[in-house]
């Protein structure tokens, strides 16, 4: 079985550069069903969900090809506006493909999305926007059947949660609607930014309100454009946390600044010294790492439970205890039995996990139960004295791209074998 086999304890030093954001990517893709023109999408990071986005774009009749990070995707002519199961399942994130479907083709036929690994992930928010932009909606089968023989109408609607993946198909769908939606209550993720910069790019009239709300005019037709995918900010704070549990001091490039933001006072509290400029940060760990307190994950602009799993090892080799309370997703400790296995001392109850640090984890066989666990691993095989074997490396690769490429660029002793 594919695995990563990592030595541990090598202070990590070098530079690296930062992959375009797997969250941003996916929803640009989806939004290529909107636009009739070519689109040349630059940062495109090479990641299976990316794929699996590209395989639905070309199901759907667009022509995409890719030189190297940049996809150039011509979706002038949709021949369906149906999506297989398999494809649906290949990736959670599909469903922000129904928006987009419904306000180019007035139809959208789709299984609900597979993939539980972080808990249930409903789609009720994305549903009730729909019916809310003028959507009939009946599930028979495990499939959705959408029709919005009218096109999508504008109306004023308010989230219940501020979902990104909600906040997107809305964003998606009234772009191409008629007349104007006023979405409150959305997410204010950078992705969410990103997407809609790229929409106004291809003609699209999108203004944020401020205070989570964003006002659509709907307009007739989207054309192409040339536009350049956000940096990852996950990917950026995994590779600081990298440096941070090997006693490590690294420069990061293409660095987004202002969207770590709020996982720096984390990382200061650990006693990590960080200095950065518009796109490049560099970071100095102590030896040994401080506490980081209290952890609560929450929408953008808190702490993001992305990066709750890769903090978690952190806290495991740092002195003192740490808390982290997962507001986000209801499932989300499933590293947490793993980090055990090489030694970290961690106690869970529900949402909440208390972490007592230890002076060391020890290498053990280990197995990634989802992307962001699977992260956490990995640094804790970086930080563990002796050999750590991490297994299930699809999910890793489902958002960190050559991964042991990049940390071996830093020193870290780590190889794939498959
Ligand atoms: C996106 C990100 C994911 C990140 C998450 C939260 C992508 C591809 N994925 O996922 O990496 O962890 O944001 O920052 O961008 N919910 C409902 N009903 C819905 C939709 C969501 O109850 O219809 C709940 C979810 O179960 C979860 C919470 O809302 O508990 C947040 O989900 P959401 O913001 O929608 O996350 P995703 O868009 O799936």
């Amino acid at each position: 079985m594919e695995k990563l086999t990592i030595c541990g304890k090598k202070r990590l030093n070098g530079t690296l550069s930062v992959q375009g954001s797997k969250n941003s990517t996916l929803p640009i893709i989806a939004a290529a069903v909107l636009c009739e023109g070519e689109i040349i999408l630059h940062n495109c990071p090479h990641l299976t969900d990316v794929g699996a986005a590209v395989n639905i774009l070309s199901h759907l009749g667009c022509k995409i090809r890719r030189e190297g990070d940049t996809l150039i995707i011509d979706s002038t002519n949709i021949e369906t506006s149906e999506i297989s199961e398999k494809l649906m399942h290949e990736m959670r994130s599909s469903i922000v493909f129904l928006g987009a479907l419904l306000a180019r083709t007035g139809k959208a036929v789709l299984s609900t999305p597979g993939g539980c690994e972080i808990g249930l992930r409903p789609i009720d928010l994305h549903l009730r926007a729909m019916r809310d932009l003028g959507t009939a909606i009946s599930e028979e089968g495990g499939k959705l059947f959408c029709t919005a023989p009218d096109g999508i109408r504008g109306r004023e609607i308010t989230l219940a949660f501020p979902s990104v993946g909600a906040t997107e198909n809305v964003l998606l769908a009234a772009s191409l609607g008629k007349g104007r939606t006023i979405l409150n209550n959305a997410a204010r993720e950078p992705e969410i930014k990103n997407l809609a910069d790229f929409l106004t790019l291809c003609g699209a009239k999108i203004y944020f309100a401020g205070e989570g709300k964003i006002i659509i005019d709907g307009v007739k037709k989207l054309h192409g454009c040339e536009f350049r995918v956000i940096s990852d900010r996950i990917v950026a704070a995994t590779y600081m946390a990298a440096a941070a549990v090997t006693g490590g001091e690294i420069d990061i490039l293409n660095f987004p600044v202002n969207d770590v933001t709020p996982v720096l006072p984390q990382f200061e509290a650990c006693g990590c010294k960080i200095v950065s400029d518009e796109n490049r940060m560099h970071i100095k760990a102590p030896s040994r790492l401080k506490s980081m307190g209290t952890v609560r994950t929450m929408p953008y602009p808190g702490f993001p439970t992305d990066f709750q799993a890769p903090a978690m090892t952190m806290a495991s080799v740092a002195e003192g205890t740490a808390i982290f309370i997962e507001t986000i997703f209801e499932s989300r400790y499933k590293h947490v039995s793993e980090l055990k296995k090489m030694g970290a001392n961690i106690t869970t109850q529900g949402t909440v996990a208390v972490v007592q640090g230890v002076k060391r984890l020890t290498g053990a066989k280990v197995y990634a139960e989802d992307l962001r666990g699977g992260a956490a691993l990995v640094l804790a095989g970086l930080a563990a004295e002796g050999k750590t074997e991490v297994y299930n490396l699809k999910h890793i690769d489902r958002g960190y791209e050559k991964i042991e490429e990049k940390l071996s660029s830093l020193g870290a002793e780590i190889e794939r074998e498959v």
